[in-house]
């Protein structure tokens, strides 16, 4: 495996594959890679000829007092993993190499209608901070198809209608959610549990799994629902955000007419920020 540091060496190397014909997937990442993330890689190589992955822990969709500093940084085992799996290019650039104009001054690119309702409400400019990450990172790469984790569900709709707005020529892949064998979502934050809050955290699983039975009983009240599991989340130790009934296609607020629902949650758990979802068809 290649570990490219610049955008010029990339397009390079990119620019080879494509007269040869080859078709190239991309998964980008923040690095910390565990099993959710392998799976995406593996999808990628599977789907195309060549596969690229990037590791950026990208500042600006971190706000004050998050996690940026803090991030886990794990390079030489990432690239042990991503050699192990036969990863072509793994892209690693700097912050100059992305934002050449300075991180305040450089470019946005925001998807208004999905970047402030859920997560988007308790971490203003996450999503802007998103989009324009992955608008670069597709530039740099050029890729046909992107694999995303549909752990980050919102995330992922942002870069579908991101790259639908922008007509960005890519085809992106949202992959279902890694569970570790008690149903915690996967995430490079679950590292900040103690072992106390580890056994703790499934239970916002069970619950998401709960409302998911509840929503399809006849005229559930949503937002019964919502605010009961939303209190049951507290009670059993977390401080959550919101807890969330929405239709799937545009995520805004679901009624019980509504068929295709995502329910979605993001809980403090001491210092880690959990987020998952579940995906319910109603007339099933
Ligand atoms: O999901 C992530 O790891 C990040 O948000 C992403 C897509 C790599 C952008 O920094």
């Amino acid at each position: 495996m290649n570990t490219v540091f610049d955008t010029a060496t990339l397009r390079e190397i990119v620019a080879q594959w494509r007269r040869k014909g080859e078709r190239v997937a991309f998964v980008p990442t923040m690095g910390n890679l565990h099993d959710g993330h392998i799976s995406l890689l593996t999808h990628a190589r599977d789907l195309a000829d060549r596969t690229v992955a990037s590791i950026f822990v990208n500042p600006i969709q971190f706000g004050v007092g998050e996690d940026y500093t803090a991030y886990p940084s794990t390079l030489q085992a990432d690239q042990d993993k991503l050699t192990r799996i036969g990863l072509d290019v793994l892209f690693v650039p700097n912050l100059d190499e992305l934002y050449p104009a300075g991180m305040e001054e450089d470019t946005r690119v925001t998807v208004p209608s999905l970047s402030s309702i859920l997560c988007g409400k308790y971490r203003p400019g996450h999503f802007t901070g998103v989009a324009t990450v992955v608008t670069k990172l597709f530039f740099s790469v050029q890729p046909d198809y992107a694999l995303f984790g549909e752990k980050d569900l919102q995330q992922l709709m942002v870069i579908r209608r991101m790259v639908d707005d922008l007509r960005i020529p890519v085809e992106i892949i949202g992959k279902s959610i890694v569970r570790e064998a008690d149903g915690l979502a996967m995430s490079s934050r679950n590292s900040y549990l103690s072992t106390e809050e580890r056994e703790v955290a499934p239970i916002i699983y069970r619950t998401l799994q709960k409302a998911s039975i509840d929503v399809c009983a006849p005229g559930a009240d949503f937002r019964k629902i919502e605010s009961s599991c939303f209190a049951h989340l507290q009670v059993s130790g977390f401080k959550p955000e919101y807890f969330s009934i929405r239709r799937s296609f545009d995520l805004a607020k679901a009624t019980n007419q509504d068929r295709k629902l995502s329910i979605l949650t993001a809980a403090w758990l001491g210092t880690a920020r959990l987020i998952d979802n579940i995906q319910v068809n109603a007339d099933d």
